[in-house]
């Protein structure tokens, strides 16, 4: 039995770096649905049928659990994957992603950056205020980054012009956030640029450490065995060699096109 891991792209391999280090000994097989992305600037109804089929091909490799590991299709497609797939435990990245973000704050002022899909989809303001009713919300969708960061320009003098050209209103309200959520799995590699431009006094926090610790509370332990090292199957469906050279800095690891297997979703 594996955990089964999908993103729109490479994004998700961010979480699938932070699942793999809170669960060494589990078995991975993470599936980049790269014929399709990005997912973030399309109608909610095209991601529901994609995060289908995702999540169909994962289910028939045998899992123990679905990590939805894409915010887009989190904010819109969870509920519908987790009653085709009951009782398997199907976790997304937007609940995990509030929780971080609503800890982090002080003042209940948060930011979050994401794409339009997620934005529109409203997901992450409503989970957020689940968990802190006092809580301000600013949304902001940032389509580009998926862009750059899928381009390997993750800093530079075109990243933080961009950053600043998206992030420019938020920082300059009366009262800004104090917490910056980065709701998009392709945001992290960007942070350190993010954090240039921002500054200090803004905690920026994204979903991959609190969804696997999501995970490892479904799983609860079982079948844990310490000191072993488990496996990982890499799916994509396009480009084995761009999804590895571009897979790799958001892995942390080196991925060889080898290792990547091509799957048609139908
Ligand atoms: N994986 C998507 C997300 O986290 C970003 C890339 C896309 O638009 O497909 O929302």
């Amino acid at each position: 039995m594996s955990i089964g891991v999908f993103d729109s792209g490479v994004g998700g391999l961010t979480v699938l770096r932070a699942l793999r280090r809170r669960l060494p000994a589990r078995d991975f097989v993470y599936l980049g649905d790269t014929a399709r992305l990005p997912y973030g600037t399309k109608s909610a109804a095209s991601v529901v049928r994609y995060a289908d089929q995702a999540a169909a091909a994962l289910v028939g490799h045998g899992l123990e659990c679905l990590v939805i590991a894409c915010n887009t299709a989190s904010a819109v497609a969870l509920p519908v994957l987790r009653q085709r797939h009951a009782p398997l435990p199907v976790v997304g990245v937007v609940g995990p992603g509030a929780e971080a973000a609503a800890a982090a704050s002080r003042s209940g002022r948060i930011a979050v950056i994401a794409t339009e899909g997620t934005v529109r989809s409203g997901a992450y303001e409503a989970a957020i205020r689940r968990l802190r009713p006092d809580a301000t919300v600013s949304s902001v969708a940032c389509p580009l980054f998926v862009a750059l960061a899928e381009e390997g320009w993750i800093e530079g003098e075109v990243v933080e012009l961009a950053i600043r050209r998206y992030l420019g209103p938020l920082l300059d309200q009366a009262l800004p956030p104090d917490v910056l959520l980065l709701g998009c799995t392709h945001f992290p590699v960007l942070a350190a640029s993010i954090r240039r431009v921002v500054g200090t006094a803004l905690a920026i926090v994204d979903s991959a450490d609190t969804t696997a610790a999501a995970v490892a509370r479904v799983l609860d332990g079982a079948g844990e065995v310490a000191g072993a090292t488990g496996g990982l199957r890499l799916l994509a469906t396009d480009d084995g060699p761009r999804f590895a050279r571009v897979g790799s800095s958001f892995l942390g690891e080196p991925i060889t096109p080898a290792a990547v297997e091509i799957v048609d979703l139908g």
